[in-house]
């Protein structure tokens, strides 16, 4: 890989440049750092631009309108879609609820499957338990090995529906998701493919593209927050009822004859859309393609592989999840053996080190694959060898601290 220079790249996000020299921002799956052109873009908007959309026609309303329905466009080119297959919604969870709700709940019943697999976090998890609760189905888990990655992926009579992960947040595997709709699609069964943890890390090629429903969340990805996406087949959203009524979704409303819809996508945007915050994801992936997906991708697997082996290295801890860099991305959980993960990372914290501590809202999965909570380091495309080497300097004194503390109960 040339000229992908790390410096350069954090000089671009205020978050990083106001950082102390020692600090190491490895919390990035939770949410990642956003670059002065998104908080330019959505101040610029509201400075100059501001009003609601798809209102009024006066100047500001019609340039909100325009940058608005002009984000969806970005978007969708950037997933490989058409705008009118792009519904916004509050995060990636809304989305996962929406397809749930919306499309698969009117679709199936008693005796019917909904698979996902182990490595699931409770985003992709709880809309489908919910949705078999509520309508008699029943949810299979395809399983994964010790080391978290999948073991085998069947589709049981009467499945009716796959959702899969793309990167597990937790342990950081890639999950072959472009196989996962092959199968699924020579019977005819629809896939969602939830890829928040995968836009800012992995290139976007069939294995997004194979989806019928694709998820993700403009936070995990350099933008703001308040935004999730929702990428549908055209065919399949003309299908999918609305779950949230109201203003804006309608095309007309009578005392007569009641509400009818908006066209798609609009009949699933309820009120007041996240205006600031579509404008505000558009350089994030304007970002993201002047890097180069399969550069960050180049650069996440050399820190990826400098980080498992400075964890080799150390006694007392261990990683969970798949033990080579190019099975894995941007999450390295670690397992503080005997220890607290939370006092970890609170002395972790001590020395400015940025981690994530507890169960990652994956807590199936971390049951499966230690029955316990880790610390989880998380890169993104600005992660510098030297916050791998602040970690790697930190954790030794950290696990002694979670040791001591003994194991939570
Ligand atoms: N999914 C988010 C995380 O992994 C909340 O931290």
């Amino acid at each position: 890989m040339t000229g992908y220079d790390v410096e350069a790249l954090r000089a671009r996000f205020p978050a990083l440049v106001a950082s102390e020299p020692h600090e190491a921002a490895l919390d990035n799956a939770a949410t990642t750092h956003r670059p002065q052109a998104v908080l330019d873009a959505m101040t610029r908007f509201a400075e100059r631009d501001n009003a609601n959309v798809h209102r009024a026609t006066h100047r500001r309303a019609r340039a909100a309108t325009e940058a608005f329905e002009g984000a969806r466009q970005r978007v969708a080119r950037f997933l490989g879609a058409q705008a009118g297959e792009v519904v916004f919604t509050r995060n990636a969870t809304e989305a996962v609820n929406l397809v749930a709700r919306g499309w698969l709940e009117p679709r199936i019943g008693l005796g019917d499957r909904i698979v996902v697999t182990a490595l699931e976090h409770h985003s992709n998890l709880v809309p489908w338990m919910e949705v078999c609760r509520r309508t008699g189905a029943t949810l299979t888990v395809a399983p994964v090995s010790d080391d978290g990655l999948l073991e085998s992926f069947e589709l049981p009579a009467n499945t009716a529906f796959v959702a899969t992960t793309r990167v597990s947040n937790a342990v950081g595997t890639i999950v072959d998701t472009a196989a996962i709709a092959d199968a699924a699609h020579a019977r005819g069964v629809p896939v969602l493919i939830d890829a928040t943890q995968a836009v800012a890390h992995l290139p976007v090629d069939n294995s997004l593209q194979a989806s019928d429903f694709l998820v993700t969340s403009a936070h995990k990805s350099f933008g703001p927050t308040g935004l999730g996406v929702l990428v549908g087949r055209a065919e399949l959203l003309a299908e999918m009822e609305p779950v949230t009524f109201g203003g804006e979704m309608v095309a007309r409303v009578s005392w007569e004859e009641g509400p009818s819809w908006a066209d798609v996508p609009h009949r699933f945007e309820a009120g007041t859309p996240p205006i600031t915050q579509a404008i505000g994801f558009v350089p994030a992936l304007d970002l993201i393609e002047e890097l180069g997906a399969a550069n960050i991708r180049a650069h996440e697997i050399a820190l990826l592989e400098r980080l498992l082996a400075g964890l080799a290295a150390i006694e007392g801890v261990r990683v969970i999840g798949p033990p080579d860099a190019a099975s894995r991305s941007g999450a390295v959980s670690i397992d503080v053996l005997d220890g607290d993960p939370h006092v970890a990372a609170m002395v972790l914290d001590m020395s400015g080190i940025a981690v994530r501590a507890g169960f990652h809202c994956a807590e199936p999965l971390l049951e499966r694959l230690l029955g316990g909570p880790t610390v989880r380091a998380s890169i993104a495309a600005y992660t510098s060898e030297r916050e791998i080497d602040a970690l790697l300097a930190a954790l030794p004194e950290a696990a002694e601290a979670a040791r001591l503390a003994g194991k939570p109960a």
